[in-house]
């Protein structure tokens, strides 16, 4: 009564107090709803966006299982016989470094010149770090495992994803390259989101 009587004439109208606290209601029981659907429902569907970015042509074409880098949207084997090498550098006077720069070739140079970016390569003959052909779940699996994805915990993958600059070529391939279907910063969110949820993965 006492804490009322203060509201009432505090509020000068109990009406404002009901309606306020009436929406305060609502809008528990509607964050709550949406974290459910958006957040809880389906903690499986969080890696779908980070795998549509892992297996376009921009990415893939460099995480494959065989030991001839890919070019193109059809992913066809690297014009010239180029191959891995066992540190993924490339064979000798074929090296990746030969024909790819640090970045990518003037656009005078027309739409087939090499791309280029720091430390341009295939992952090593080791551990190829294939993304390509893999399921979702495979994928996902592989992408988590620490001895797969060269050591790297959720912390780390997110910043892979941040500040590296293979990675980063993906979103600035020079030509007339296609890009990823997410931007990079879209991504670097939703691999923060997965990895916050405690990377789970599909089905
Ligand atoms: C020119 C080849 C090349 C391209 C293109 C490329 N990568 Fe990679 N990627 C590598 C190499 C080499 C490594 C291993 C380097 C390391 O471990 O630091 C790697 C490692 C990774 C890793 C960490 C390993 C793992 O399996 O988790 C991730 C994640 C990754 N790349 C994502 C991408 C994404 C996303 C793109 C496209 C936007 C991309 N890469 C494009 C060569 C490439
Ligand atoms: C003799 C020169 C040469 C060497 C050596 C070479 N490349 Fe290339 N690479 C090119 C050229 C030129 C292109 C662009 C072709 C085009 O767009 O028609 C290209 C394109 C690519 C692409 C295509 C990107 C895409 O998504 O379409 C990848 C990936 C690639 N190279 C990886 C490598 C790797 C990894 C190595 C070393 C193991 C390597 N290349 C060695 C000349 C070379």
């Amino acid at each position: 009564m006492q804490r009322s009587r203060l509201e009432n004439r505090q509020h000068g109208n109990i009406w404002s107090t009901f309606l306020k606290r009436c929406l305060l209601g609502c809008s528990l029981v509607c964050s709550g709803l949406y974290a459910a659907v958006v957040i809880g429902a389906e903690p499986a569907q969080l890696f779908e966006p980070i795998r549509s970015v892992l297996q376009h042509p921009r990415c893939q074409n460099c995480h494959i299982p065989g030991d001839q880098p890919l070019q193109y949207d059809q992913g066809k084997p690297h014009a010239m016989l180029v191959k891995r090498g066992l540190d993924g550098k490339g064979m000798p006077a074929m090296e990746c470094s030969s024909c790819h720069q640090e970045k990518n070739s003037h656009p005078a140079m027309g739409l087939h010149a090499p791309p280029g970016a720091p430390h341009w390569q295939l992952p090593s003959a080791e551990n190829k770090m294939v993304f390509i052909g893999l399921s979702p779940k495979d994928l996902c699996m592989v992408l988590k495992d620490p001895a797969k994805n060269g050591g790297r915990d959720g912390q780390k993958l997110i910043h892979h994803f941040a500040e590296d600059k293979l990675v980063a070529w993906g979103w600035n391939p020079g030509g007339n390259r296609t890009l990823p279907p997410l931007t990079k910063q879209q991504t670097v969110t939703a691999v923060k989101q997965w990895v916050d949820a405690g990377m789970p993965c599909p089905a």
